[in-house]
Order: structure tokens, then sequence, then C-alpha cells
């Protein structure tokens, strides 16, 4: 199996690019299929969701547009503690059907605020598409619509994912051994 160093951990390939892009290929049909007649706007999440949101987008047929935010961490006053805000929404959702991007749901909880705010903005509907999702993490009940695969809890990298900043750029995914 190839292994990759990544600063003082080691990796060994656990999707190879292969089995993760037939599973990409049968998302982006799933979406074309549901979304036949409308015209949805893609959120992918900044930074991880960037490849697969490239390939995903790029097997998309429905007329669509995508337009990439951020969830920005930040301390508010003493009283209200650490506040996310989604940033980068450059379109208005308003009555329109967004789908979320995300590169994996891990305790659900970033997805569950990502919801909850972009809700506020009154879209037509929102789904959340995720390319993996590790089932025995889920700390919070997230309604996911459309998700690549789903893996056990380790820790994994490429493709988006990264360790401490790196390793964002590769085909395959990489488990933790
Ligand atoms: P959650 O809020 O716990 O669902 O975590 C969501 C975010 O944590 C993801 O969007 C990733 O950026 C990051 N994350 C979760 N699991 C992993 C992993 O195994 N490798 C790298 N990043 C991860
Ligand atoms: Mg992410």
């Amino acid at each position: 199996m190839e292994k990759l160093q990544v600063k003082d951990k080691t990796f060994a390939v656990s999707i190879p690019e292969a089995e993760l892009q037939k599973e990409v290929r049968r998302v982006a049909a799933e979406i074309n299929r549901d979304y036949a007649g409308q015209e949805p706007l893609f959120l992918p999440v900044l930074n991880g969701a960037f490849m697969f949101a490239a390939d995903l987008l790029r097997e998309i047929t429905v007329p669509c547009e995508v337009s990439f935010i951020k969830l920005a961490s930040y301390q508010g006053t003493q009283t209200t503690g650490t506040i996310r805000e989604v940033i980068g929404l450059a379109k208005d959702i308003t009555n329109r059907p967004v789908i979320i991007v995300e590169d994996i749901i891990d305790s659900g909880l970033t997805m569950a605020h990502m919801i909850e705010t972009l809700q506020a903005h009154n879209p037509a509907s929102i789904a959340v598409c995720s390319c993996l999702v590790k089932p025995a993490a889920l700390k919070v009940h997230v309604p996911i619509d459309y998700r690549c695969l789903d893996i056990p809890n380790d820790f994994i990298i490429g493709y988006g994912l990264d360790y401490d900043g790196f390793a964002r750029n590769t085909r395959d995914i990489y488990t933790l051994v």
C-alpha cells in the first residue's frame, strides 16, 4: 500500500482515486436527477471542499451557480464566547435551492451550524452534499442528502483534507497508520 509521510505522521492509501471518482459521478447523477428543472446554487465550504467541488461540478448538467463560502471562528464578547459566521456568501440565496458541498462530516457540528446560519437567509431549500461521512463520530443530527462514502472514525488526509495544512493536494485519500 502506498505510504505518505506528512511531518511526523505516516499515512497509507485508504480510498484510491478511481473508487472515489466513481462515487462522485454517482452523487452528481443523483443531483442532476433531483434538480431537473431547477437552478441550484452550490455552496462549497472552503478550504476542504475545493477538490471535491471541482470534480462534482464538472459532472453537473443542470444549470447551476457556484459560490464558495467559509466558516470563520472568532472570539466574540465575553458573554457570547466563540462566534462562528458564514463568510463569502456572494450570491443572494433568498428563494433559491442551495446545496452545501463539504469535504467531510465528522461530529456534524460544523454542518449543523452552517445549516442554521443559511436558514436565516430564507433559501427555497437546503441540501447537504458531503464527500465523506464518519457516522460513528456524529454528535448531532444532520440531514445528509448526498454522500460519496461512509468511513470509519479514523483521521484521514488528501483530496482536500489536511494534516496541519498539508496534503490537501492528493488524488487518493490516506488514513493515519
Ligand atoms: P465536524 O464539525 O466535527 O463535523 O468537522 C468538520 C471539519 O473538521 C471538516 O470540514 C474538516 O475540515 C475537519 N475534519 C474532520 N475530520 C477530519 C479528518 O479525518 N481529517 C482532516 N480533517 C477533518
Ligand atoms: Mg471542511
